[in-house]
């Protein structure tokens, strides 16, 4: 009996993992895609994962403004991002690019939602 139900869990975690890596693997559209390659964003940037800079994910999670966004792609600010290397100011990347590329980011902001509601009820910081 407790070794089935051990079982059970073991398969449950397993779907549990394979679930949540299958989420957490961003499809870029191929547009957007092109333009990041275009533009060597890529060179550094994961939508999921840290490189030499931020995951968009996590660049996502600071509510900038589009128009923000592209702001920070021609002036970067470093102090945003403790523990990175400053980012090159990119000021050739043209703007209706980095429009779309902004937008891109903004809309990675999906799972994030709950995270910060969680993070101010939580009182467990284990
Ligand atoms: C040579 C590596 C490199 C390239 C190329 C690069 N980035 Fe970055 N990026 C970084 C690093 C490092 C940071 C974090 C430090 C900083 O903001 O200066 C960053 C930060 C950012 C941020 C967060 C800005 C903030 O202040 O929160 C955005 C948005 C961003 N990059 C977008 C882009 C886009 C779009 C491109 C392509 C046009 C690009 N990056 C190309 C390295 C790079």
């Amino acid at each position: 009996m407790k070794r089935t139900f051990g079982i059970l869990i073991a398969v449950a975690l397993t779907a549990g993992i394979f679930a949540n890596k299958a989420q957490a693997q961003t499809v870029i559209p191929e547009d957007v895609k092109a333009l990041l390659q275009k533009n060597i964003c890529l060179a550094c940037h994961n939508p999921d994962t840290r490189l030499v800079g931020p995951p968009y994910k996590e660049v996502a999670k600071k509510k900038y403004t589009d128009a923000q966004i592209v702001e920070l792609i021609y002036e970067p600010k470093p102090e945003h991002w403790p523990g990175y290397p400053p980012m090159a100011a990119l000021k050739n990347v043209p703007k209706d690019e980095a429009l779309k590329i902004a937008a891109w980011i903004n809309s990675l902001d999906g799972g994030a939602k709950k995270a910060p509601a969680k993070k101010a009820a939580g009182k467990k910081t284990t």
